[in-house]
């Protein structure tokens, strides 16, 4: 059993995060998508919320499960028997802080990264510019899976 993760903040879960989710499902016996909880940074949605949101639009991947995680993944990696980490690249700049933190964790556990290139459609697409575009009014629709959307929404009408 070959055992995977795709680790991330989630704040939240973009169709850009759902394409990675899904191919890495494809490629390892078994997938968790961990919520890493950053406890310097306050997120719009809760942990809670956020892993709500990525069990319901990971619901048609059978080995794919979600959990959450304070402290490193290396660790998270080591306690779970989980071999190998699968991430997305948009852009090099993603390939500078990704490649870093490859080395990293390869050097702390001898665990294995797998950069994935982002399906270009999403190329553009992160948490931080969708809860912008989302909180100025934009439309993030096609950016994010439906109940993610909803879920914005309400939240944006509701500060
Ligand atoms: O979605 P993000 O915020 O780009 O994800 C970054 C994340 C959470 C995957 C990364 O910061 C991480 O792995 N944090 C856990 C703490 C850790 O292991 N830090 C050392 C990394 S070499």
């Amino acid at each position: 059993m070959v055992r995977a993760v795709c680790p991330g903040s989630y704040d939240p879960v973009t169709n850009g995060h759902l394409d990675i989710i899904e191919r890495s499902a494809k490629l390892f016996d078994e997938v968790v998508v961990a919520v890493l909880i950053n406890k310097n940074k306050k997120g719009l949605f809760s942990i809670d919320e956020r892993l709500e949101m990525i069990t319901e639009i990971t619901g048609h991947l059978p080995n794919v499960r979600v959990d959450s995680w304070h402290g490193l993944l290396v660790d998270y990696c080591r306690q779970h028997d989980i071999g190998a980490i699968a991430k997305g690249l948009r852009s090099v700049s993603d390939f500078d802080y990704e490649l870093q933190m490859a080395q990293m964790n390869r050097e702390l556990s001898g665990v294995e990264t797998l950069l994935m290139s982002n399906n270009p459609r999403f190329g553009f697409v992160s948490s931080s510019l969708v809860k912008e575009i989302a909180t100025y009014g934009g439309d993030v629709k096609n950016l994010v899976p439906g109940v993610v959307f909803e879920r914005l929404m309400a939240k944006v009408a509701a500060q």
